[in-house]
C-alpha cells in the first residue's frame, strides 16, 4: 500500500470518528459505557452502549492507523521534513486524545474536558490532513520525475 493511500485512509477513518463523537455528545450517550478502558462486557458490545462502543473501536483503529502512518513516513526516504513533523505531531495528538477520552469518562463528562477533547480532535485532524496533503504532493513529484526520466533525450 502506498503512503498516500495509507494517509488518506487514516484521514477518512478519523473523519468518521469525529462524526461519531459528535453524535455521542449530541445524543447524550457519552456515559452509557461508564467504564474505562473497556465497556462492561469487555470486547462484546451490547445494545445499550453500542454507539459509545463504536466510538471507542474507531478511536483504537484511528490511533493504530495514525501511528502506522508516522512509522512509514519516518522510514520513507522521499518524505519531506514537514510531512515527518506533521505525522509525529499527529501521533502525539492521537495518544493524548485517547488518554483524554478516558479522563472524560472518569470525570463524568466534565465540560472543560469535553471541550478539550473536541479541540484536540481538531488539532489531530489538521495534522493528519497536512500529512495526507504532503503525501499527495510527494507522489505528484515522484510521478513528474519518473515522466522526465522516461522522456527520450534530445540529440
Ligand atoms: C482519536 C481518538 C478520538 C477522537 C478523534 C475523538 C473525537 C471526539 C469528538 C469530536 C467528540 C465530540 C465532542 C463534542 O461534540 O464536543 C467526542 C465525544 C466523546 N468522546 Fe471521543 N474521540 C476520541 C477518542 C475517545 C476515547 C478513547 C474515548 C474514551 C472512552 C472517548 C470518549 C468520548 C465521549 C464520552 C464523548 C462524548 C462527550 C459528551 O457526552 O459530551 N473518545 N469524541
Amino acid at each position: 500500500m502506498s503512503l498516500q493511500a495509507l494517509s488518506f485512509g487514516t484521514l477518512g477513518v478519523l473523519f468518521s470518528l469525529i462524526f461519531i463523537g459528535g453524535y455521542v455528545s449530541s445524543s447524550g450517550v457519552g456515559l452509557t459505557c461508564p467504564e474505562w478502558p473497556l465497556c462492561p462486557h469487555g470486547f462484546i458490545p451490547a445494545p445499550n452502549f453500542v454507539i459509545e462502543y463504536i466510538h471507542r473501536t474507531f478511536a483504537a483503529s484511528t490511533a493504530a492507523l495514525v501511528i502506522i502512518t508516522m512509522a512509514f513516513t519516518l522510514k520513507s526516504k522521499n518524505a519531506p521534513k514537514q510531512m515527518k513533523l506533521t505525522s509525529v505531531i499527529a501521533a502525539g495528538a492521537v495518544i493524548g486524545q485517547v488518554t483524554l477520552g478516558g479522563v472524560v469518562i472518569v470525570e463524568r463528562l466534565h465540560s472543560l474536558l469535553v471541550t478539550g477533547h473536541l479541540a484536540l480532535g481538531l488539532v489531530l485532524f489538521s495534522m493528519v490532513l497536512m500529512t495526507a496533503v504532503h503525501s499527495w504532493k510527494m507522489r505528484e513529484k515522484d510521478r513528474a520525475l519518473e515522466a522526465r526520466r522516461q522522456q527520450p533525450s534530445s540529440p
